[in-house]
């Protein structure tokens, strides 16, 4: 099952989150270790779903006014500035000891055991400039592109989070606490070497938790309104055995209340919020956003539908060699990325051009559920073809939009395995008519998607980042409503 790597100087392949553990043993393990408790959090997580889709049947002006926020319609606080939306709503962003967040960047040199992450790090999160990308999208969006690493979401948060316009230096008048703890690059470097023991790998989260579990706002509330972001999937942080991959870190009891914005969630677990990977696009304005839109939407698609994957080896009997050898039976209608190596990890000019030019891409699960890529080719305007739910409807409720087949295909994987169907088959029987309207969606979502370049955020439109942030805030207002109420 679990496969440390012996040799730290063979790179993993490409997707490769984390190696394969059997998924349902771990939610297994954590239901009958939480048994009286999962009631509780299945119960919220109904009632969630019920007012989701409540909320969804009214029009979108309604909602907009009646539930986005909550408290910011129903009390307006004198004395605050009433043009920023926060309602009562603030943020207070606690000062860790830098031992858990710049002093990691500080050691980029060290965070994996094969090579420097420094130049991945660098420019606030985003990476080196995409070197390569003229001529590919508009000259003047160029800057725009950063070959970034699919890991760095808790450096992106953080910076954002400082700036953000909801933020409180006053702990009393909080709603929610950011931890700004890089829980994801501290593991990096233990994750893949059997030099490292599990209490290293544990050894960051263990001592953030001491540390604010000694914090007077965490002890109130017993973590209810706090959240963090964890730039690795969920599975990364579940071990529950020594030998197991993985850090313990959501296992630790401090844990249990916080909320946390990972790449992939665990479906049943209230408190693990889904949040778009990482891609390569960070408009820089308003306009960057609105040009790129145009940019994808007038693109001349040449291809029905693509797969950019690993095409090695070992995967040769799973269902990914299986979706590349439909693609290559049709090589007329589908191209082909080889994403063999670590050649896709940090974006590829390939991989851009080819989701520009097919008008759908094929989104198989790879070593874990989700993949950077799904958005890689949402952001291009290629439409994603599913073949498990968990790949994208259980992870980013907020995200996307709430009718599935608004903006992607789903294949029923077993249909294709004993050849009743093909995909290129599925993909021919929408019209043009259809087509164009899916893909209208994914474009309009495109700004839901992307993290902006700027530290602000953009003038007017909603990135990825505000989406989520939004969200907690939501959240945290709804926990106290529904009376989960500890002062
Ligand atoms: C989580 O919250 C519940 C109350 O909702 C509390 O009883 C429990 O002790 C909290 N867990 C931790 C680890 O603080
Ligand atoms: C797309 O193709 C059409 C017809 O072939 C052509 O007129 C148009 O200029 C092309 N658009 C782009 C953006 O290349
Ligand atoms: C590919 O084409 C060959 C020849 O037409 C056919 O025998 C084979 O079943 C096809 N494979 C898939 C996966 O469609
Ligand atoms: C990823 O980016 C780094 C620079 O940060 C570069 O050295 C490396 O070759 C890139 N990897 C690929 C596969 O493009
Ligand atoms: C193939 O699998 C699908 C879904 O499991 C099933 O409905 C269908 O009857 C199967 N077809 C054949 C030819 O076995």
């Amino acid at each position: 099952m679990l496969s440390i790597s012996k040799n730290p100087k063979t790179p993993p392949e490409l997707d490769r989150k984390s190696s394969f553990y059997s998924t349902n043993s771990v939610i297994h393990h954590s239901l009958t270790l939480h048994h009286p408790r999962i009631c509780l959090l299945l119960f919220i997580f109904s009632l969630q779903i019920l007012l989701f889709f409540t909320i969804r049947s009214f029009p979108l002006s309604l909602r907009r006014h009646y539930f986005t926020s909550p408290s910011s319609t129903l009390q307006h606080q004198p004395g605050l500035p009433d043009d920023d939306h926060c309602g009562t709503d603030r943020i207070f962003v606690y000062e860790l000891p830098t031992t858990f967040n710049h002093g990691i960047m500080q050691q980029c040199d060290d965070l994996n055991p094969w090579s420097s992450r420094c130049d991945a790090l660098a420019n606030d999160g985003f990476g080196p400039p995409f070197a390569g990308i003229e001529g590919i999208v508009p000259e003047n969006l160029a800057p725009a592109w950063f070959r970034t690493d699919q890991f760095v979401s808790e450096i992106v948060f953080h910076n954002r989070i400082l700036k953000h316009r909801c933020r409180t230096l006053e702990a009393e008048t909080a709603t929610a606490f950011y931890i700004p703890f890089y829980a994801g690059l501290a593991l990096g470097k233990y994750l893949w070497s059997s030099d490292y023991s599990s209490k290293d790998r544990d050894r960051h989260c263990q001592m953030m938790l001491e540390w604010v579990q000694d914090q007077s706002y965490y002890t109130r509330s017993y973590g209810w309104d706090h959240f963090m972001t964890m730039g690795r999937i969920t599975w990364d942080f579940r071990r529950s055995k020594d030998e197991d991959w993985g850090s313990s870190c959501i296992y630790m009891a401090g844990m249990r209340n916080i909320t946390r914005l990972l790449i992939e969630r665990n479906p049943w677990d209230y408190f693990d919020v889904g949040v778009p990977y990482p891609t390569g696009f960070h408009p820089r304005s308003d306009s960057d956003v609105l040009q790129w839109q145009e940019y994808v939407r007038n693109r001349n698609r040449t291809t029905l539908f693509c797969f950019a994957g690993a095409t090695r080896g070992s995967i040769k009997n799973d269902f990914r060699g299986l979706l590349l050898s439909h693609c290559k039976n049709e090589s007329d209608s589908c191209r082909v990325v080889d994403c063999g190596g670590s050649r896709c990890s940090n974006g590829t000019s390939a991989i851009l051009e080819t989701f520009l030019d097919s008008e759908f891409c094929l989104q198989p699960r790879g070593d874990s559920f989700t993949r950077r890529s799904i958005f890689d080719c949402m952001v291009a305007g290629s439409i994603p073809v599913f073949f498990w739910h968990r790949t994208a409807y259980y992870q980013y409720e907020w995200f996307l939009p709430g009718e599935p087949e608004s903006y992607s295909v789903f294949i029923d994987r077993n249909e294709l395995k004993n050849g009743s169907t093909s995909v290129r088959g599925v993909l021919e029987t929408f019209s043009r008519e259809e087509v164009r309207k899916m893909r209208e969606k994914v474009i309009d979502y495109i700004p839901k998607l992307v993290y902006a370049k700027p530290q602000e955020g953009l003038e007017t439109i909603k990135d990825a980042f505000d989406v989520a942030i939004d969200g907690v805030l939501r959240r945290f207002n709804e926990q106290e409503e529904w009376g989960f109420k500890w002062k």
